[in-house]
């Protein structure tokens, strides 16, 4: 049985990373919240060799990031100590051990100027702060080796700290707020559970390298939260289409992205049934 920790498991990917994998996963995070039931800061190497000592993993699960988007923009160094130079501290403390690691990454490592979905071996071109950072983080574990880099996109699911989009849009039905998304966006909803039972799969099977794993049906913003509200039965929402700024998006983002993996293509349940089944 692999020995998984799960770092960032207070966060909706690591939370449900540590239960599909059950008794296998010891999750961590800045916090003791959610799955998280061990204190870990990456920052602080101190803190990673004691985490290491006493767990003793042979798999370990970056789930943490800053995924702030627009806030990476303002502040890149921020970005690079918490979604750069966090990593890089695990790969030094983890040097020479068999150790291997997960890590996400974005579908915004993509430009957006592939009319049909990207794979695995497309060019990238970062436009954002946080998407270059992702994808040096990419680049580092590629040359580590032992390594299996997921590149997802736009994660749902039932989340501790209620913050997905699918969140955001019962809020703000049932506060009676106008919901304001930035027009032509569009991207591939992918449901947290099935991203996880795939990336373990992937796990137990020994998958290296870049493998895509997010959903096949492309929506707007709006479509989605229009979505989200019929299959939900949530109260009338307005929902008003905006350009990027005046939604509040500084950072520059690919308008249009879907990923499809030419090493292991997979294909997530309806989004619609899923929507369902979750009774958030
Ligand atoms: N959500 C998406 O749509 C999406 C799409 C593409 C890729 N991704 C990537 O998938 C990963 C998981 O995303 P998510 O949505 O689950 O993020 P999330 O909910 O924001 O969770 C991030 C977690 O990281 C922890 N963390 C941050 N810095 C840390 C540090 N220095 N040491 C230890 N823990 C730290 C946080 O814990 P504390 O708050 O306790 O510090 C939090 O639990 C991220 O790498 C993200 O970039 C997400």
């Amino acid at each position: 049985m692999m020995r998984l920790l799960v770092v960032g498991a207070s966060g909706l990917v690591g939370a449900e990373l540590c239960r599909r994998a059950g008794p296998a996963a010891v999750g961590a995070a800045r916090h003791i919240e959610g799955a998280a039931t061990l204190e870990l800061d990456l920052a602080d190497r101190a803190s990673i060799d004691a985490t290491l000592e006493r767990v003793c993993p042979d798999t370990i699960a970056i789930c943490s990031a800053w995924p702030h988007v627009d806030g990476c923009e303002l502040d890149p160094d921020r970005s690079r100590r918490e979604n750069v130079v966090t990593v890089r501290n695990l790969v030094n403390a983890t040097e020479g051990a068999d150790v291997r690691l997960l890590f996400f990454s974005t579908d915004h490592v993509f430009d957006g100027s592939k009319p049909g979905p990207c794979v695995e071996g497309d060019p990238v071109r970062p436009l954002s702060v946080y998407a270059a950072h992702k994808r040096e983080v990419e680049e580092l574990l590629l040359v580590r080796g032992c390594s299996l880099v997921c590149r997802t996109a736009w994660v749902f699911g039932a989340e501790v700290r209620g913050k997905n989009f699918v969140y955001q849009v019962i809020r703000h039905a049932r506060d009676g707020e106008v919901l304001t998304v930035p027009a032509r966006q569009s991207g591939c909803p992918t449901w947290s559970g099935w991203l996880c039972e795939s990336v373990l799969g992937m796990l137990r099977q020994g998958t290296e390298g870049i493998v895509h794993v997010s959903g096949a049906q492309e929506f707007t913003k709006a479509t989605w939260a229009r979505r989200i509200a019929e299959v939900l039965e949530l109260p009338s929402l307005e929902i008003v289409e905006t350009d990027c700024q005046t939604s509040g998006q500084l950072a520059p983002r690919p308008e249009r992205v879907a990923m499809a993996s030419s090493r292991h293509p997979l294909v997530q349940p309806d989004v619609e049934g899923i929507l369902r089944a979750l009774r958030l």
